[in-house]
C-alpha cells in the first residue's frame, strides 16, 4: 500500500539520478516491511518471523493502512495455498521483488512448503536479508534442516539450498535472472507459481510485459499472482502519483493501473490463458466475516470512506497457463473466499 489521501507512506528517496530511481525503489521494501510488521505487532495477523527481519516502526500506521495490509497478506496467501493445495505441493513457488517476504518460513510452518521457493530481489536488498538470515537461527534452522546434503551455496548476494533460495537481480534483465535461477535448480517442468506483490508498478509496461511474457513462455504449467495499484486514472490516483514523484519516486508503470481490465489485458496479451482480476474492496468485502470482526475490532477507524478510496485503488490479479488436469483454471476468487 503506498499510502491514502490521510498519509502517504512510501520511504523517501532523496536524489533523481538513474542510480537513486533504483534507490527509491529499493526504498519501496522498508516502507511495505515496516508496514506489515506494524500490523503484526498490532494483532492483524500472526507472523512469528517478520520481526527478525524489520525494526518496529515508533511511528504508528492508520488502521485504513493496517486493514489495507491484512487484505494484502491474507488474499494472496488464500490463493498461494489454493496452488499448492491443486498441485500438492509439487511445484515451486518463485516470488519476484520479495523484499523481506516470510512465506517461505509460515509455509514450512504449515507443512505446504513446496518443492522449492524461491526469492529474487536487488542484490542490496538480498545482501540484507542473508545477514539476518545468516545471524537469527530462529530463520536460518529452517532452512539448514531441510537441507539434508551438502554445504550450503551461499555468497553476499545469494543463497541457495535444496528448499529456500534468495537470488540477487535485477528482475527488468531477464537473462541474467533465469540464469542465477537456472543456476539454482529452477525445474520449468514443475507447475510453477510466480507472484510479483507490488512490484511491476516500478517498471515500464515494457519491462513488466517481458517479465510476464517470460514467466509464461518458460514454464508449461503455472499461476501468476499480481497484487498493485487500479483505477489509478482518477483524482486519488494522481493524488498518489504525485505525492510519490515530489520524492523521486515514479511509478513507471502506472499506465498498466488504469483498471481491472488493462490489468488482465497485460496477463492475456502476454502468454497467460485465463485471468483475473478483484479491487481490494472487492476482496476486502468477502473476507470472512469473523476475521473481518475481529480485525476492524482492533483499532477505531472513523472514516470507513478512506479505507474504501484506499481500496479502491489496489487490487489482487492472477493468471494461469496449463495445469487443465490439475484444475488451475478453478483457482478463482471463489475459491479463494471457499478456502478462507
Ligand atoms: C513495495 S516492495 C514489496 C516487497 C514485497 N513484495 C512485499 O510486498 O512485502 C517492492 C520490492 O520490489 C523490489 N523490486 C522492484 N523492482 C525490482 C527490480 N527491477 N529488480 C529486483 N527487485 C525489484 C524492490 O527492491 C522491493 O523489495
Amino acid at each position: 500500500m503506498a499510502g491514502s489521501l490521510r498519509k502517504p507512506t512510501l520511504t523517501s528517496c532523496s536524489s533523481s539520478s538513474a542510480e537513486t530511481d533504483d534507490e527509491g525503489v529499493r526504498g519501496t521494501c522498508e516502507d511495505a516491511s515496516i508496514c506489515k510488521r506494524f500490523a503484526v505487532s498490532v494483532g492483524y495477523w500472526d507472523d512469528p518471523y517478520i520481526q527478525h527481519l524489520v525494526r518496529l516502526s515508533k511511528e504508528r500506521k492508520a488502521p485504513e493502512i493496517n486493514r489495507g495490509y491484512f487484505a494484502r497478506v491474507h488474499g494472496i496467501s488464500e490463493l498461494i495455498k489454493a496452488f499448492l493445495r491443486k498441485t500438492e505441493c509439487h511445484c515451486q513457488i518463485i516470488n519476484l521483488g520479495a523484499g523481506m517476504d516470510t512465506t517461505f518460513w509460515t509455509l514450512k510452518d504449515q507443512g505446504l512448503l513446496p518443492r522449492k521457493y524461491f526469492e529474487v530481489d536487488f542484490p542490496t536488498i538480498v545482501t540484507r536479508k542473508l545477514h539476518c538470515i545468516k545471524y537469527k537461527p530462529v530463520l536460518s534452522k529452517p532452512i539448514v534442516d531441510l537441507h539434508s546434503e551438502g554445504t550450503l551455496q551461499i555468497d553476499g548476494h545469494m543463497l541457495d539450498s535444496k528448499r529456500y533460495a534468495i537470488i540477487g537481480a535485477d528482475l527488468r534483465d531477464i537473462p541474467e535472472l533465469e540464469e542465477k535461477l537456472k543456476k539454482c535448480n529452477m525445474n520449468t517442468q514443475l507447475p510453477t507459481l510466480l507472484i510479483t506483490e507490488c512490484v511491476l508498478v516500478y517498471m515500464s509496461p515494457e519491462q513488466s510485459a517481458n517479465l510476464i511474457k517470460w514467466a509464461a513462455s518458460s514454464f508449461g504449467t503455472a499461476m501468476f499472482v499480481n497484487y498493485e495499484q487500479v483505477n489509478m486514472g482518477d483524482r486519488f490516483g494522481h493524488i498518489m502519483i504525485e505525492n510519490l514523484r515530489r520524492r523521486q519516486c515514479d511509478l513507471a508503470g502506472v499506465e498498466t493501473c488504469k483498471s481491472l481490465e488493462s490489468q488482465k489485458e497485460r496477463l492475456l496479451s502476454n502468454g497467460w490463458e485465463v485471468a483475473s482480476a478483484v479491487d481490494m474492496m472487492e476482496l476486502y468485502s468477502q473476507l470472512p466475516r469473523a476475521e473481518v470482526s475481529r480485525i476492524e475490532g482492533l483499532e477505531f477507524l472513523d472514516e470507513m470512506e478512506l479505507l474504501e478510496q484506499l481500496m479502491q485503488h489496489y487490487c489482487l490479479c492472477w493468471a494461469t497457463k496449463g495445469g487443465r488436469e490439475l484444475g488451475l483454471k478453478e483457482i478463482t476468487y471463489s475459491s479463494v473466499q471457499g478456502s478462507g
